[in-house]
């Protein structure tokens, strides 16, 4: 039996996506130890004791509260602290908050020292990305954000459920903001490798209801406002994405994931973190890759780019 290397994961901020996620990695069963930091110790005592005793229920793993020291050896820090989105916020609201939480948060982990690689969760997640790629002097592939990876995970989704197809076999990204900017890429979309205009003659069921590529973008774009009104915060389905980031790195996996980055002159974009696919390994993104996008995909990538770089501009951290 090939024994997996231990990998121990800290987790900053015991909200609901940062204790969603260490419930999700617990069942997934992918890390070993993980460790959980959190200024509200009552709170955080509660989430860690609620976790340990549902440990008889999966494979083993050591979850506990832990302290910037525990950075140290970790394999991955992943940032879920700061505030969320309330109804009527978009994440940009959230950025004056959370910079000011950022810089402490970096400062201390800067202070351990650590090879780990950086995650962020919280938002604004790209200029969240960008900040903590500016405050760490981490290599730039040692750092990334969840960025679109729900998005594009929406977007299959909807797709999918359209189609009546698997979502593991409708390929769509979306590229951008992980906000109200990001970009369908609709020219590039395929389910089993067919385009939609040569999928949908060739498809033997009726669509679920009028085919809208408008509609369908339109309730990815707005999903977290949607759920948001509902029930006050998304935590599922981030904590989902944040697993599939985490095993595509502890495992090695070269995956293919939209998150978030700094770029290095794509599409002539630089200075600026936003997502695109990029293939994530053990060293963080070891590629990003340039798609050949529709002349409106790519304008919108660059109006993406402009709205993320203008908000930067504003910013002291
Ligand atoms: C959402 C949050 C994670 O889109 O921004 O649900």
């Amino acid at each position: 039996m090939v024994r997996q290397k231990a990998s121990k994961v800290v987790i900053i901020g015991a909200g609901m996506v940062g204790s969603t996620y260490a419930y999700s990695l617990m069942i997934n069963g992918v890390v070993s130890e993980i460790a959980i930091i959190d200024p509200n110790q009552e709170r955080l005592e509660g989430e860690i004791m609620d976790l340990n005793h549902g440990i008889s229920f999966v494979r083993p793993v050591s979850v506990y509260a832990g302290s910037y020291q525990d950075c140290s050896d970790a394999d991955l820090i992943v940032i879920c602290a700061g505030a969320n989105q309330k109804p009527g916020e978009t994440r940009i609201d959230l950025l004056s908050r959370n910079a000011a939480i950022f810089r402490s948060i970096i400062d201390q982990i800067k202070a351990v020292g650590t090879d780990a690689l950086l995650l962020i969760a919280s938002n604004p997640v790209d200029i969240m990305t960008y900040i903590t790629c500016k405050l760490s002097d981490f290599p730039r592939e040692r750092v990334i954000g969840s960025g679109t990876v729900l998005d594009s995970a929406r977007f299959r989704f909807l797709i999918s459920r359209n189609c009546h197809v698997d979502p593991s076999n409708v390929h769509a990204y979306i590229i951008g903001e992980h906000g109200d900017t990001e970009v369908p890429v609709w020219s590039l979309a395929n389910i089993a490798g067919l385009r939609f205009g040569d999928y949908c003659p060739v498809c033997s069921r009726p669509c679920a209801k009028p085919f809208s590529k408008e509609e369908i973008f339109n309730e990815v774009k707005n999903a977290a406002y949607q759920i948001i009104k509902g029930k006050g915060a998304t935590y599922y389905a981030i904590g989902l994405a944040l697993v599939e980031i985490t095993e595509s790195i502890l495992r090695d996996e070269y995956s293919v994931l939209t998150v978030s980055s700094l770029l290095d002159g794509e599409y002539g974009l630089k200075d600026v973190c936003l997502s695109l696919p990029c293939v994530v390994s053990r060293a963080g993104i070891e590629q990003k890759i340039q798609l050949e996008l529709a002349p409106e995909e790519e304008a919108g990538l660059k109006h993406s780019a402009a709205v993320l770089q203008e908000i930067q501009r504003q910013i002291r951290f």
